[in-house]
């Protein structure tokens, strides 16, 4: 069911790739502000960057950390690779889903994905993925866009949803926070700005039986 859905996903992705940082270039100033650098300086050197997307985090790491960026569509990872060769950071990029990601059991340090689960179209099965990757210990840093705190902004965000879907498949508002605590995180951070529409979230994976 979900392989089908990443294919809807994949398709739509592949499409939007050629506008997609035009198009980010005014929703960063608007509405990520600080959002991309908050995550990468509270990486690890070992990071796994889950929807890497054209790599829009990537001139944020830190010199000398080890970055892993996975996505589901190529198109948007051959626009991630001149980033991927200008990054601080040793970058590599593989193609893979969220919900089956290609590596062994606590490899990483850390995990980021930012602006991506409100599009994925099996958010619990990533989020699972991502504890499954990281070491005990090990850090998981998300940003993403939420309904708002605001009623009036909260309705303008409900009606934006049809929209969205032309330009993702699987777009939905989430909220990602109850999710990650249920799934064996410690939440240490959370931060909401811009009307509450943007949501930062710290958390540790908790050690196994604690
Ligand atoms: C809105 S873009 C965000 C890109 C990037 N993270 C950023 O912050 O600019 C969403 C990205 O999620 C990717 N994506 C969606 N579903 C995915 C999945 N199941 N596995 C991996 N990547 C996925 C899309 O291909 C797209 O590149």
């Amino acid at each position: 069911m979900s392989g089908k859905r990443d294919t809807r996903v994949r398709r739509s992705w592949n499409r939007n790739a050629p506008w997609y940082d035009r198009c980010m270039r005014h929703y960063d100033r608007l509405l990520v502000g600080d959002g991309r650098s908050w995550v990468c300086a509270q990486a690890g050197w070992k990071v796994l960057e889950v929807a890497v997307g054209t790599g829009l985090n990537l001139p944020h790491y830190p010199a000398g950390a080890e970055v892993i960026g996975v996505d589901l569509s190529p198109e948007m990872l051959e626009r991630a690779r001149p980033r991927a060769a200008a990054s601080p950071a040793a970058v590599t990029l593989v193609e893979a889903s969220a919900m089956a990601l290609p590596f062994s059991d606590a490899h990483f340090g850390t995990v980021v994905c930012t602006l991506a689960l409100c599009c994925m179209s099996d958010e619990r099965a990533a989020i699972r993925e991502m504890h499954r990757v990281l070491r005990p210990g090990g850090r998981l840093l998300l940003l993403d866009h939420i309904p708002s705190t605001s009623l009036p902004v909260r309705a303008v965000q409900r009606l934006a949803v049809p929209l969205l879907m032309t330009v993702s498949s699987d777009y939905r508002p989430r909220r990602p926070l109850l999710l990650v605590e249920q799934t064996g995180f410690s939440v240490t951070r959370r931060e909401r700005y811009c009307l509450g529409m943007m949501e930062c979230i710290a958390a540790v994976k908790e050690p196994a039986g604690a």
